[in-house]
């Protein structure tokens, strides 16, 4: 055929809503499938249901057009499209590492029951090893007993965009990863990304299983990258020693190379913390029970940062009451020693809930652990995030939202500064520090100028920084 290929994308989520608005962007009609009536209505008016920088533009400019169209009829887009890009969650499953497929599953049998025609499947969500060849075989499967016309062939073709830079990956990706099983989905793909071809981006064509490791292993790797540096966190922490330091002079290493080692509160989000404990139940299924354990280290380090905080601001707050700082030495007259009690009734400032800036979603968020525990542990949390504090308080919903930083911060005995927003990178230690009852914080992501922030009567501990209760004159 001659004309340029329509293509469907299955599942709106943040993948398939970004992936269906960049496509549209490079010139192709396009409609989005989705089994949730009220996502499908909102994105038909043109409004995106999650905080994505540009996409909003993007998506309004392409409804509008008529370019793009939004459906919750599966068939229409089976009857309609010559490529289906399938972009449904894989989420963990409850109460276990492995991931959830059956959206998965259930997309692709609601597409290969319905496609009457020529028509290409191309797979993007993140899955075990082996899924697109069973899927494939579903299809065949589905179709035959049906006794459908047309030839179908199944892609994967793995996404590997961040949050808050969706667009931006979309339209100019590091490299594209296609895994095929036949011959007809290359030349179709080329076709389809020819803009990206254009710009010179490594195009890898591969088998589906090698598409299918490319994304895990990645993510796989980031995490371990990012573990590393916060392993290290804990020795600095015990000994001293900078870990910023110790992360640039690594980092000149090319083949180290400075991103991904910031040491911090760690990480999580929708994907890295899943990732790789999916990983890990596949290659146990595989038999393969040694081969990823050092995952299971990635993820205990990566939560024990989360437990470190909480240590620090009992460490830091028991301090302060030791040496008279602040409103906390006044709390019930007496020390507590390094207790969790002391965090009764204290009064702490959690800046950030996301798991990352410029996003609104706190899944796996440590930023959100953190406060939880703290509130659990019967201190006073008042929380702000510029825009995650709705998806938090849904989870949580006991904690103090508070809708700006001058309200987060007004009285607290100690501020901990866990999403590294631009707003929060920027604060006038002035300012803030006229609201404040006493001058500490707890860096979590290490962004603040420490010496800047003392000559404003601050004390700033960051993560991965030994913290010596002396430094209060205790
Ligand atoms: C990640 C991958 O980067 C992306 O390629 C994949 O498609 C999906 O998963 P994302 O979840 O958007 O993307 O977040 P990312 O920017 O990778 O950050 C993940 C987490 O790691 C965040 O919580 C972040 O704060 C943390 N992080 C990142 C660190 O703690 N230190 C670092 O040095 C880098």
């Amino acid at each position: 055929q001659d004309r340029a290929p329509r293509l469907s994308v299955i599942g709106t989520g943040y993948l398939g809503a970004t992936h269906a608005a960049c496509m549209s962007e490079l010139g192709f009609e396009v409609l989005g499938v989705d089994v949730d009536p009220e996502k499908i209505a909102r994105l038909s008016r043109g409004e995106v249901p999650f905080h994505e920088p540009g996409l909003p533009e993007l998506l309004r400019t392409h409804v509008e057009s008529g370019r793009l169209r939004f459906t919750t009829d599966v068939a229409e887009a089976a009857r309609w499209a010559d490529v289906h890009f399938v972009g449904v969650g894989t989420p963990q499953k409850v109460g276990e590492s492995g991931a959830d497929l059956r959206y998965v599953d259930a997309a692709l049998a609601s597409l290969a029951a319905a496609i009457d025609r020529d028509a290409l499947i191309v797979g993007k969500s993140t899955v075990p090893v082996g899924t697109a060849r069973r899927l494939a075989a579903m299809v065949r499967r589905v179709r035959a007993e049906a006794g459908l016309p047309g030839e179908v062939e199944l892609a994967w073709n793995p996404e590997f965009l961040r949050e808050g830079f969706a667009v931006k990956d979309t339209l100019t990706p590091d490299r594209l990863v296609i895994g095929t099983d036949g011959t007809r989905a290359e030349p179709v793909l080329r076709r389809v990304y020819a803009r990206q071809l254009a710009a010179d981006t490594p195009w890898i064509s591969t088998d589906l299983e090698t598409a299918e490791l490319v994304k895990v292993a990645a993510n796989a790797f980031l995490a371990t990258k990012i573990s590393f540096i916060n392993a290290f966190s804990e020795i600095t922490e015990a000994v001293g020693g900078d870990i910023g330091t110790l992360a640039d002079a690594i980092g000149h290493d090319a083949r180290i190379g400075r991103r991904f080692l910031n040491a911090g509160v760690g990480f999580g989000g929708g994907c890295l913390p899943k990732d790789i404990r999916a990983l890990q139940a596949r290659v146990s299924e595989l038999g393969l029970d040694r081969t990823m354990r050092f995952l299971a280290e990635v993820d205990d380090i990566n939560l024990r940062r989360r437990d470190r905080v909480v240590d620090l601001a009992v460490q830091v707050l028991s301090a302060a009451r030791d040496a008279g700082r602040g409103e906390a030495a006044a709390y019930g007259g007496k020390t507590t020693g390094s207790g969790v009690e002391v965090l009764r009734g204290a009064r702490i400032a959690v800046l950030g809930v996301t798991f990352k800036p410029d996003s609104d979603d706190v899944r796996d968020s440590p930023a959100l652990d953190v406060a939880n525990r703290l509130y659990t542990a019967g201190a006073d949390v008042r929380v702000h995030d510029p825009e995650g504090n709705a998806n938090a308080a849904a989870r949580f919903p006991r904690l103090d939202y508070v809708d700006s930083l001058e309200e987060a911060v007004e009285g607290a005995e100690l501020t901990l500064l866990l999403t590294e927003w631009q707003a929060f990178r920027e604060m006038d230690p002035a300012a803030v520090g006229a609201l404040v009852d006493a001058r500490l914080l707890i860096d979590g992501r290490n962004v603040l100028d420490v010496a800047a922030w003392a000559e404003h009567g601050w004390t700033v501990v960051g993560l991965g920084h030994r913290f010596d209760p002396a430094a209060l004159g205790a």
